[in-house]
Order: C-alpha cells, then sequence, then structure tokens
C-alpha cells in the first residue's frame, strides 16, 4: 500500500472548513487487497440500494473498480443530483463532495472518505480573499459590472459569493457557454481561481486579447487599468499537476512517436493546449480514446492514473503519458485510500456515518443557485 502522505500548507488551509476530520484506526492500515475487497463487497451487498459510490476519473484503479459511477465533476455532480441512495460516498476531494450535498436532498449523506483529499488549487482563491479583491476590482472599473465565475474547483464559500454577485460555477467542460452566459449580462468576467482555464477559455471565445492576470499575493501584479481594459480577469491560480507540462513534451512525443495525437485538460498551459490535437474535460480525454481506431497512438496531458486506466481500459489503443515518468498523480486525489473506503462503508452497515461533508446551510442556499446557473448553461 501507498504510504500516506503529509499534507501541505495551502492543503491545510481549506482543512479548517472541516473539524470533523477522523484518522483511519490502525486496525485498517495494512489491510492487504484481497481482504480489503471482499470486506468492501460484503459491506456493499449489505448496504445494497442505500450507498452509491462515485468515483472521479483520477482516482486510482482500487477505488474505481468498485464505483457504482466514474466520470469528471461535471457528470458527477449531475449524477449525485439524480441520485436516490440515502447515502453517497464521493471517491475524490473535498470541493466535489460540498458540490454533491449542495445539489443533494437534505437527507441524504455526503461521504469523503478521506477528509484530507482537499484540491490546493481550490485553496489558491479563499472566499474572504476574494471579497477583499472584489472591493479593489470594483474600484478599477466603477462603470462596468463584473460577473464573478469560480471554476468548480472551488469551496463553497466562494460559489455562494459568486451567485450573491450575479455570477456562477463551471467546469471545464462548460467553461465557455458560462463566460457567455456572464458576457450577455455583464461587462467583465473575473474567473476564479484557475488562470490557466481562464486564458484558455478567453482563446475559446476569441477575447484572447482582452485578457488582465490579477495576483492577490503580489501588489505588482495588480493593475487596475489592464483590469478597466480588458474582459477577462484571470486570478492568479493553478493546478501543479497540469502546470508541469510544457509545449517541448508535445514536440518530443511526436518525434519519439512519429503520428501520435495529443490529448490535454484545459488546466494546462496555453501553449501546451495550443499544441495539441485535442483539449477538454476528463470525461472529454476519456472519449477521446474510446472512439480511437485500434492501433492509435495517443499522448495524455493529465492526472497519471487517468492515463493508467485508459491504457489498461483501451489496450487496443497505445496509450502514453504525455511526460512520461515526470507525469504526476494528484496528491489531494490520493489521499482517498481503499482502507478508507472499507472504513467509511463497514461505518455504514454498522449505522455509523463517518466523514461526512455538509456544507453550512447559509452556503449551501446561495452555492445551489451557482451550481444550478451552471446545469441550466
Ligand atoms: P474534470 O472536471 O475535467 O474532471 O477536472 C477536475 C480536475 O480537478 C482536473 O484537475
Ligand atoms: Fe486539484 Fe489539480 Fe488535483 Fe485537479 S489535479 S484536484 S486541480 S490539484
Amino acid at each position: 500500500m501507498a504510504e500516506m502522505e503529509t499534507i501541505g500548507l495551502e492543503t491545510d488551509l481549506s482543512l479548517f472548513k472541516y473539524d470533523n476530520l477522523e484518522q483511519l484506526p490502525p486496525s485498517y492500515r495494512d489491510l492487504g487487497e484481497d481482504e480489503r475487497t471482499d470486506r468492501i463487497e460484503t459491506a456493499l451487498d449489505q448496504l445494497s440500494e442505500d450507498v452509491l459510490i462515485l468515483g472521479h476519473n483520477y482516482q486510482r484503479r482500487e477505488i474505481v473498480e468498485h464505483a457504482d459511477f466514474i466520470g469528471d465533476s461535471y457528470a458527477l455532480s449531475k449524477r449525485a443530483a439524480e441520485a436516490d441512495a440515502s447515502n453517497i460516498v464521493f471517491c475524490g476531494v473535498t470541493f466535489m463532495a460540498e458540490s454533491a450535498d449542495i445539489i443533494t436532498d437534505d437527507d441524504q449523506t455526503v461521504l469523503l472518505p478521506s477528509m484530507e483529499a482537499s484540491c490546493p488549487m481550490a485553496g489558491m482563491a479563499e472566499a474572504l480573499q476574494v471579497d477583499a479583491a472584489w472591493a479593489e476590482l470594483t474600484a478599477a472599473a466603477p462603470d462596468e459590472e463584473i460577473i464573478p465565475i469560480t471554476y468548480m474547483n472551488s469551496y463553497a464559500d466562494l460559489k455562494a459569493f459568486c451567485a450573491e454577485q450575479g455570477g456562477l460555477v463551471c467546469t471545464s467542460s462548460n467553461a465557455h457557454r458560462a463566460f457567455e452566459w456572464a458576457l450577455d449580462r455583464g461587462d467583465k468576467v473575473l474567473f476564479l481561481p484557475d488562470k490557466h482555464l481562464g486564458e484558455n477559455t478567453a482563446h475559446r471565445i476569441d477575447l484572447e486579447d482582452s485578457t488582465a492576470e490579477w495576483d492577490p499575493w503580489d501588489p505588482e501584479g495588480k493593475d487596475p487599468e489592464a483590469v478597466a481594459d480588458s474582459e477577462v480577469i484571470l486570478w492568479d491560480g493553478y493546478c501543479q499537476v497540469h502546470e508541469r507540462f510544457r509545449a517541448d513534451h508535445v514536440e518530443n512525443v511526436r518525434g519519439d512517436h512519429p503520428g501520435a495525437s495529443v490529448v490535454v485538460h484545459p488546466e494546462c498551459r496555453r501553449e501546451v493546449v495550443e499544441a495539441a490535437d485535442v483539449v477538454g474535460s476528463t470525461s472529454t480525454i476519456c472519449a477521446t480514446i474510446e472512439e480511437a481506431e485500434a492501433g492509435e497512438t495517443w499522448a495524455i496531458g493529465t492526472e497519471i492514473h487517468l492515463a493508467n486506466h485508459l491504457e489498461r481500459w483501451h489496450p487496443e489503443i497505445e496509450v502514453l503519458p504525455l511526460c512520461g515518468d515526470a507525469c504526476m498523480d494528484c496528491n489531494a486525489m490520493r489521499q482517498v485510500d481503499p482502507n478508507y473506503l472499507t472504513w467509511v462503508l463497514e461505518g455504514l452497515t454498522e449505522g455509523t456515518e463517518r466523514n461526512v461533508v455538509e456544507v453550512a446551510p447559509q452556503e449551501k442556499e446561495l452555492a445551489r443557485v451557482a451550481l444550478d446557473r451552471m446545469l441550466e448553461v
């Protein structure tokens, strides 16, 4: 079993939202795979229709093989919204489980096997910090309306803030539609927290010459004049897993594998997206490989577990991680260890709900508005 890693400072910030963090008891720490699989299956048989397991595409093999549904963050939130099960075990990261809690009925419980699964990028735009920046941004363009859009990879309080200011949520699969929705209603978009997805989306809707970056950590990185002159303001957040990819990785893979195609996630830098053949959410990446012809070669520019799943699921395709051994796994997603899944499921069979994600009612109502707007665009 992979050792649990110590979480970093950025992740700690977001953990303060959940004081119900429970650590795995010692008796669950060294379960062998066979025993664990048996115990998970026994618990699932017992729980039957009372539990639904949702798994993000970046979860490891030992998790996705137990999931009722595997998908990208948009598909998972839609599936959560349609679910009848009283317990939804969300194998993903904190912000995804929060969104599931917001969207599901009050009598449904959302459990996240490990509360340490916090996306560092979501922690790069804390609602309090955005609220402070909002005063500076609105002062920079006093006669214009700024509509905030937050990427799904953000916490419920920021989603609530966006709703309150007339904005919405988006995922990587509908960011362009969210931008169009916002620009129909206002003059500018403030996009949080991922500057790369924001820049790639601005290109997609032909606004690449009208962007300004806003770095909340650097006084030099805030330019009110640039804000006044631009239609898209990009908060300076990023995903370290996707920032790792460079344009020369695309060149190298094409040189080493003539005829290879490249598919990347839009959290990658602009130059990587420009060099790729296909860009899209993790579901688009899956669909691209599903639709490929046998014998084709595809390099995958996203989190390593998904590249590994695609290689396993499609032996007829040559699937390569875009930067080979340098491709990263997501430390946040990795916190959902299968031993935690066993512990949470066995808890449910005994009537104990462990690691419940519950958004505060005042945030929930507003965040739901922002999520509903997304589901409608
Ligand atoms: P998707 O919405 O494409 O699944 O991406 C979520 C994510 O966290 C990518 O890093
Ligand atoms: Fe967050 Fe990046 Fe992990 Fe996605 S891959 S959950 S953006 S850290």
